[in-house]
């Protein structure tokens, strides 16, 4: 056997890379069928190895990356690669950023696409310098470049970002090279990054700033509803979703008189005086921390607040995205006007460090909102239930929250502003609301909202399907008493609301 070949039996021989097959005595030494070489195989293997040597001189013209970057710059490529980068979840931003520094004017580009970018740990330098295709099946290579649609607006609106793709941009005589890659978290690598290359390169460094800039400018979670969350599969990866604007009016939400005008006057009322707040020496950023039992309203006047704000960016954390405390303020940071919304914060309290009584998500939040610039247009607003549990770690490092708002259970003008309001346009027998005000004392607003449901679903399906619903007094007191039956004890804990036990309660005292 020669060296250099891989050769089998008779019929199966190939030979790695040349093209070229020959067939040779088996190694058993028994005879394979005829082995002695014919005229026609003679003939046979001139035209492989013809082929062969054609091809083998084809690829050495097929461009190559770094044959195409090369080709872009000519002789005046600088050996210095700038890189930005940004969390994985600002992919989106960077485009928008990276799209509008490339249309400016007198700035022309192509964009190729990077084959195998899947499989490759690389950057921009180590594609300057492939010179050859490499051989492997995943090996980088030119191609039509790969994005992926990201989410750039509530209402389904996205925008196509490119996974991986090399800009090649012209400039008068400037040439530069923009190699943009999305997150790649299976790598290790959470983030975005652009790095870039110029034939100047205090133009690259200056690109670098400008691309940076125009990602902040154009970026689309400004003004929008946000919320952080975590990707539960795959690689943990961090998201942010749009949601709706929620539209709540003031006459939506029945607080205890003065409660609304305090809540607004420290987050409304700071922004719309801002100007002035600062002129007077003023801070702007502010905490706000609404605390009651389940069901008062507290995130139904964390609603109404973002439903005022519409300029504002609303950054939402809720959930298994409370460690997200640092990217959240990250964002409320850059996009001022902002609000930051921590709901049922007590679950942040909660999570104890190594040692008792450490809090290290909530002292990392602390920290966030004592690190912000004094004018820095950011309201956080949290709630609670548990208010016995954050009190001590507030107390301990003061200023950040600089209200506390607490929400109660509807007094009887509350509930019946609440039944007012729930009932809306139906047809209601109200002859027997003094007795439901009287016989719901210490529910929440959100059993109320129940309990007209209940009267109307009674009264539906009482009558012809073709009428319009008319809640009667009978109606109404028969869902009560179903509500307040002690078989649905359940459903009005679900609802926020033990009437019966404060009942059994004030009765014992
Ligand atoms: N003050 C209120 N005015 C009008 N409707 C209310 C009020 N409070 C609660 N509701 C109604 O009850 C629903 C539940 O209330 P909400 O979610 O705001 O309670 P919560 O205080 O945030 O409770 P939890 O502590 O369980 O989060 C609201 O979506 C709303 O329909
Ligand atoms: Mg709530």
């Amino acid at each position: 056997m020669k060296r250099g070949w891989v050769a089998y039996g008779p019929g199966q021989g190939h030979a790695y890379g040349s093209g070229l097959t020959v067939t040779l005595d088996r190694p058993d030494g028994r005879d394979g069928g005829s082995a002695r070489p014919e005229l026609a195989d003679v003939a046979r293997l001139a035209r492989r190895g013809m082929r062969a040597v054609i091809g083998a001189a084809r690829s050495a013209d097929r461009p190559t990356l770094g044959r195409i970057i090369n080709a872009h710059f000519g002789d005046q490529i600088s050996a210095e690669i700038v890189e930005e980068t940004w969390p994985g979840y600002e992919h989106v931003n960077v485009q928008a950023g990276l799209e509008a520094w490339l249309g400016a004017d007198g700035r022309q580009f192509n964009l190729v696409g990077i084959t195998g970018f899947q499989h490759a740990m690389f950057g921009l330098g180590d594609l300057v310098s492939q010179d050859g295709p490499g051989g492997h099946p995943f090996a980088l290579g030119p191609g039509n470049p790969a994005t992926v649609n990201l989410a750039s607006g509530p209402d389904g609106q996205v925008r196509p970002c490119v996974r991986c793709g090399l800009y090649l941009v012209t400039e008068g005589n400037l040439r530069t090279a923009v190699l943009l890659r999305g997150a790649r978290s299976e790598f290790g690598q959470p983030r975005v990054s652009v790095e870039i290359l110029s034939s100047d390169p205090a133009a690259a460094t200056r690109a670098a700033a400008e691309i940076r800039t125009a990602a902040l400018e154009h970026n689309v979670f400004r003004g929008q509803v946000l919320s952080f969350g975590q990707e539960v599969f795959g690689h943990g990866e961090t998201l942010l979703q749009f949601h709706p604007r929620p539209g709540l009016r003031a006459d939506q939400l029945i607080l205890a008189p003065g409660t609304l005008a305090e809540v607004e006057r420290q987050v409304v009322g700071v922004a719309r005086h801002k100007a002035r707040l600062l002129s007077a020496g003023q801070h702007l950023k502010r905490g706000l921390l609404l605390f009651g039992p389940p069901g008062v309203g507290k995130t139904h006047t964390v609603r109404y607040l973002m439903s005022g704000l519409t300029d504002t960016t609303v950054v939402q954390l809720t959930g298994n995205a409370m460690h997200l405390v640092g990217e959240a303020c990250s964002v409320a940071r850059s996009l001022q006007p902002a609000m930051v919304i921590i709901e049922d914060i007590d679950l942040i309290a909660e999570d104890r460090g190594m040692h008792p009584g450490h809090h290290p998500l909530l002292f990392q939040l602390l920290n966030e909102m004592d690190g912000l610039a004094e004018d820095a247009d950011v309201v956080f607003v949290l709630t609670t239930n548990r208010p016995d549990l954050l009190e001590p770690a507030l107390a301990a490092r003061p200023g950040r929250v600089d209200q506390a708002v607490g929400l109660d259970l509807p007094d009887d003008a509350g509930r019946r502003a609440l039944f007012e309001l729930y009932r809306g346009a139906l047809q209601v027998d109200t002859s027997g609301v003094d007795d439901v005000i009287a016989r719901t004392q210490g529910v929440t607003a959100s059993f109320i909202k129940e309990l007209i449901r209940r009267a109307a679903l009674l009264a539906a399906t009482g009558a012809a399907a073709a009428q319009p619903i008319a809640v009667s007094g009978s109606d109404l007191s028969s869902a009560l008493d179903e509500l307040l039956d002690t078989r649905n004890a359940m459903t009005r804990a679900l609802l926020g609301s033990q009437p019966s036990r404060r009942r059994a309660t004030s009765e014992r005292s």
